[in-house]
């Protein structure tokens, strides 16, 4: 992932953005007074979380991402602030130089071989006779072939060095091998041998669907480990992954909730069944890298629990106590004091369901799925649910096991971070004791200061809007819409810098074929990204200044971060020499189409505005209608250029149609 794209994963904008100024939710999008113009009377300035963008829809009528904001708003340029954003999403700037742009290529190389190794066991998976069992076991595990296509599984043969000699024969050496996690070594013997084998591989993909590592289940009865997961390697970290998150993320936007399950069999027999918003921690407690990476679609989580995991109030009170003697250094899957801490400062709405005893989110979707969303439907909020453990067959005559509980769940409550909330568990856990509210309120509490795993994040204001639940899903489809929308956008905006920058005499070009329509050239506000805007005015600049200009003198004028950016869009194809005449062309249209869809986009806010917002004052009302007019005569003027684009690029097809035959 390019540093840029790693610290908007890691951060959210509304977050950010209400460090500045204070948002209120309206509808999918947060509003709140423009802090560019003078905007008192109705807010004027929209954050929308699910394309992390922002926009002003009054006297600046501009917007952008996170980036583009903090630069506005503070005056930094790019590099300033991509040093501060780095340092609140705990990312590391290394500076761009040809040995970095080495390690980029090693783990791009490192990702080709896993993709490879996936196909490699994949197909083996489906066709070597020695896969039998494994087939077999997939079989009886109940999932079809088109689970199994989809999520790739695979298999590997019982040996020491099938897949070393496999990869071998295709240039891979040893060490990228070991490096892969597909390789492991004896470190006494100093021997190297498969590290799969006779396994069930399940492949594990980035949140991107970018193959980092493999799960393997053993096929033998009892067989140890259980699941023999990928090393820790420059791709694979397993704190950092969800299993199924690839798949799963446009289905969470939708569901408006993520389910998440401890394992790989969970979420594959979800999808099977349909229940697609399902994503599993592998078995490790959820780390707030997970949460916020889940929190770009989502603030509600819902954590399906084994019963083992944090049924038993035993287990609990264990863990708490493990916790308070190690701090972080014991891996627990249920931290509630950890939940309601990440609740609070991702302002997420975190709940548990625990699943009856001897069961798995994988068997009961298997025989009874209308069960497991009566489960769902139970989930209860993090505190209401240890209150709940905890006093479950709580003797009421003891009054020292009262004291015990007391202290076991009063830190959870002085966590949250919401007053209302807050007070209200104050109650229920009085309420639970049985005893007064006043005498829980003296209890000292004993614990040891506690240490953040995200010293960046000071704790979000406390909020009473969070206190509402998201409304029932009935604009899915206008969510999937947009925002399928902005990827293509996005993948437009790429291209045409990518092809700009194989073939920088096409700028002109597309320009020209834009002025003939009397539509204005690419400029700044065509892009999303403030890395892109950058770019592209330093690529203005360097056509400007030369008739031939090489990719090298523009990196060199390039900030590191714009010169990471170079190199992966020169990641992408150029166009053949065959196709170059007509790319002008087809870039102009382009541009014409992404113009076109993000005044669509903004059209679509404002009409959702208007129908939530009541109490548009009659000047504010006007002047989005002002808006609406502009807008709706932009896209006239760009579907007038676009048809007269294609009606001349058919005629140059004819007349090459023509003088060819
Ligand atoms: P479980 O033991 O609950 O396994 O571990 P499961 O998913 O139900 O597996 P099946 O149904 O027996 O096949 C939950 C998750 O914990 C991780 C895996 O991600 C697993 O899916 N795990 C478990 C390991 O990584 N290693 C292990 O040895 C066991
Ligand atoms: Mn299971």
């Amino acid at each position: 992932m390019r540093v840029t794209e790693e610290i908007k994963s890691r951060l959210d904008i509304v977050d950010i953005v209400s460090d500045y100024l204070p948002l209120r939710k309206s509808g999918r999008s947060f509003s709140g007074f423009c802090p560019f113009h003078q905007n008192t009377r109705t807010p004027a300035f929209y954050v929308f979380p699910e394309t992390q963008t922002w926009h002003c829809f009054g006297a600046c009528a501009e917007g952008g991402d996170l980036f583009s904001f903090v630069m506005k708003k503070e005056g930094w340029d790019f590099k300033e602030a991509l040093a501060k954003l780095a340092s609140k999403a705990g990312v590391e700037l290394e500076p761009f130089n040809p040995v970095n742009k080495k390690k980029q290529a090693t783990e791009d190389k490192m990702a080709a071989l896993l993709a490879a190794a996936a196909d490699y066991f994949h197909m083996l998976f489906l066709h070597a006779p020695q896969a039998e069992a494994a087939r077999n076991y997939v079989a009886q595990r109940a999932l079809n072939e088109e689970t199994i296509a989809v999520f790739k599984l695979g298999y590997a043969l019982q040996s020491w060095n099938a897949c070393r000699t496999h990869f071998q024969d295709q240039g891979y050496s040893d060490s990228e091998l070991l490096a892969a996690g597909l390789l492991t070594e004896n470190p006494d013997k100093g021997t190297r041998y498969d590290r799969f084998r006779n396994r069930l591989m399940i492949p594990i993909r980035d949140v991107n669907g970018r193959i980092a590592g493999f799960g393997a289940r053993t096929l033998e009865k009892d067989g140890i480990p259980k699941y023999l997961n990928s090393p820790q390697t420059k791709l694979f970290n397993k704190s950092h992954l969800l299993f199924g998150l690839d798949g799963a993320k446009r289905h969470i936007r939708e569901a408006r909730q993520v389910v998440i399950v401890e394992g790989y069999m969970d979420v594959m027999q979800g999808w099977q069944a349909g229940f697609r918003n399902m994503a599993a921690q592998m078995g490790t407690a959820l780390t707030e890298a997970q949460l916020r990476q889940l929190k770009r679609y989502t603030k509600r989580f819902v954590l399906a629990l084994d019963a083992d995991a944090a049924g038993q109030k035993a287990t609990m009170r264990g863990l708490q106590v493990a916790r308070e003697t190690l701090d972080r250094e014991v891996e627990v899957k249920f931290d509630a004091r950890g939940l309601v801490q990440h609740e609070g400062r991702l302002q997420a709405d975190i709940r548990i369901v625990t699943l009856p005893e001897g069961n798995d989110p994988d068997k009961i979707i298997r025989t009874d799925s209308a069960q497991w969303l009566q489960l769902l439907a139970q989930a209860q909020p993090v505190v209401a649910y240890v209150i709940d453990m905890a006093t479950r067959d709580l003797d009421m005559t003891d009054a020292k096991a009262k004291t015990a509980v007391a202290q076991q769940v009063l830190p959870l409550i002085k966590d949250i971070v919401d007053p209302v909330e807050r007070d209200h568990y104050w109650q229920a856990l009085a309420r639970a004791l049985r005893v007064d509210e006043r005498a829980l309120r003296q209890i000292q509490v004993q614990e040891k200061p506690r240490v953040y795993s995200h010293p960046a994040m000071p704790p979000p204001p406390p909020s009473l809007s969070e206190l509402e639940m998201p409304p029932p899903s009935q604009s899915g489809k206008i969510v999937r819409r947009i925002s399928d929308g902005r990827m293509a956008a996005g993948k437009r905006e790429a291209n045409y810098l990518s092809q700009c920058l194989h073939h920088p005499q096409i700028m002109p070009q597309v320009n020209q074929r834009l002025a003939q329509n009397q539509q204005p050239p690419v400029n700044a506000s065509d892009f999303t990204a403030a890395e892109d805007r950058l770019l592209l005015q330093q690529m203005v600049r360097w056509r400007e200044g030369r008739a031939v200009a090489s990719i090298d003198e523009l990196c060199d004028s390039l900030d590191e971060a714009l010169n990471e950016r170079v190199q992966s869009l020169l990641a992408l194809s150029p166009t053949p020499e065959s196709e170059l005449d007509r790319l002008a062309d087809k870039l102009a249209l382009s541009v014409l189409n992404w113009r076109q869809e993000k005044i669509g986009q903004l059209v679509g806010e404002v009409k959702q505005l208007f129908r939530k917002e009541q109490a548009l004052d009659n000047t504010d009302a006007r002047e989005m209608y002002e808006k609406l007019n502009e807008w709706t005569l932009a896209v006239l003027r760009i579907h007038k250029a676009k048809s007269a684009m294609s009606a001349v690029s058919r005629r140059k097809a004819e007349d090459l149609g023509n003088g060819r035959f």
